[in-house]
């Protein structure tokens, strides 16, 4: 008999692993602390911005008409226990207040809440991202307070989904990776994936250690990469030379590639940012501080575009933001997201409004999140809306919407057309032909 999973945790990954397990054919339970979240996913609604996400939920969830039903939610630990062969642990390991740490009291907190509910056999799968040793720990917390024993095993499958993706990537993951101790867990994992490893995803089993690692070193890799075109933008900056060409140029190298190579304001989000810092924090408690000292600079290269690009703006206005109205365009973190945690955008909008300008932030679909996170920013219902009497106007988070704006229209209604292309997106021709001042981190200026 198929497996029956629940998943604990319902924020952007576990929502979307709930969603597209009941897709591939699975009975699913979810579960969540927050009893709102709860009740607009049994609803058929997703918290959150997400792709495809809510049609794909509403194919499944009970009680919605025509849905298959495969999909329910609770709050219930008891619950979840009863019903699941395989637990999919999706909670939160933020930074630690104060520290580069990461902090796994939620994880802990799930494994604590399930454990000693856990009285037959069953797998707990981590799927959030965690320091190297957490599963090995967990594993044997696990085995001192499941009534089950042995019977209740630990797993480590680490997630890669890209939120703007999220669906496709876990519906067709570029690679299954598993940390496990047993045959068995290992088994039961491939039942679970046996649609995407038909369609040929790649399924690395690993022991605890490097699931851990593949997921931290994933990201380092990325933020690095990113990192590496900022720093380059940079010394683009001091020589006048072009950034965008430079990466163009360098990625026809295939061992290179074209990927993640767009100089800007940087990376920000749930993951990247945080991930590195636990990273960082983690190795120096195992000894191993000095191999990671070159992620401190990848963090603060990344940090450091952020003020740039207010740097930039200021001299933009004149050199002082004070009586400037400021436009800002994006408030998520990145595109096809409402994901605002560490945005690079908003970050740049509240350093200008507490500089004095007047600042006024548009997404099209992070206002909610940026509103509650940023109160005291000034909020439009339009790109134009926001535009409107602007001294200068910042590209700070590559929607489509804002590469399709027509400069004409929006430079009918701006006191200056000046604009800065924070993510060096937009076509800086069609700008300056509508008489613009195009300027972008990176590139000359004209
Ligand atoms: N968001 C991504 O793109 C992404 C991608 C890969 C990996 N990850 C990792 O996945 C994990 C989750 O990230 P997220 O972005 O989904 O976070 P999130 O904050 O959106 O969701 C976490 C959810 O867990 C719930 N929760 C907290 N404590 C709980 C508990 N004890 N029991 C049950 N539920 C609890 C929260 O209420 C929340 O709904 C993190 O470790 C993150 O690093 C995230």
């Amino acid at each position: 008999m198929a497996p029956k999973i629940t998943v604990i945790g319902t924020g952007y990954l576990g929502a979307t692993h709930a969603a597209a397990m009941a897709e591939l054919g699975f009975e699913v339970l979810g579960l969540d602390v927050v009893p709102e979240k709860i009740e607009l996913l049994s609803s058929g609604r997703v918290p959150m911005y997400e792709p495809g996400l809510e049609d794909l939920l509403r194919r499944h969830v009970a009680g919605i008409d025509g849905a298959t039903g495969r999909l329910r939610f609770t709050t219930s630990y008891e619950e979840v226990a009863d019903f699941g062969d395989v637990h999919f642990v999706c909670v939160n390991t933020p930074q630690k207040h104060g520290e580069y740490a990461c902090d796994m009291s939620y994880v802990d907190s799930a494994v604590e809440s399930l454990a000693p509910l856990l009285r037959r056999p069953a797998l707990v799968v981590g799927k959030s991202t965690v320091p190297v040793g957490s599963a090995a720990r967990l594993a044997a917390r696990l085995l001192e307070l499941a009534p089950a024993g042995e019977a209740a095993e630990l797993a480590w499958n680490p997630e890669f989904l890209r939120e703007g993706f999220a669906v496709q990537d876990t519906l067709h993951p570029d690679r299954i990776v598993v940390g496990v101790t047993s045959k068995q867990a290992e088994k039961q994992l491939r039942e679970v994936y046996a649609s995407p490893i038909g369609e040929g995803s790649p399924f690395v089993v690993t022991d605890f250690p490097t699931a851990e690692l593949v997921k931290t070193s994933a990201n380092s890799f990325l933020a690095t990469k990113i990192s590496f075109i900022n720093a380059m933008a940079e010394v683009c900056e001091a020589a006048d030379g072009d950034v965008v060409k430079l990466a163009e140029a360098i990625g026809h190298d295939e061992r290179i590639g074209k990927k993640f190579l767009r100089a800007g304001i940087g990376f920000g989000g749930g993951c990247l940012p945080k991930d590195i810092r636990a990273f960082m924090a983690r190795a120096g408690e195992l000894g191993a501080d000095q191999a990671l000292t070159f992620l401190r600079e990848v963090d603060s290269i990344n940090m450091r575009r952020r003020g740039h690009m207010v740097e930039l703006a200021r001299e933009a206005v004149g050199g002082s933001f004070l009586g400037k109205r400021v436009a800002v365009l994006g408030a998520a973190f990145k595109p096809d997201s409402d994901d605002v945690r560490d945005s690079p955008a908003l970050n740049v909008a509240g350093q200008i409004h507490l500089q004095g300008a007047q600042v006024t932030v548009y997404d099209p679909k992070g206002m909610e999140n940026a509103r509650a996170l940023f109160p005291t920013l000034g909020y439009a219902p339009s790109a134009l809306d926001a535009a409107r009497g602007a001294h200068a106007v910042l590209h700070l988070t590559e929607w489509r919407e804002f590469r399709d704006l027509d400069p004409q229209e929006v430079g009918a209604v701006v006191d200056e057309r000046r604009i800065l292309d924070g993510r060096n997106a937009l076509d800086p021709q069609v700008w300056r032909e509508a008489d613009w001042t195009y300027r972008a981190l990176g590139r000359p200026r004209i």
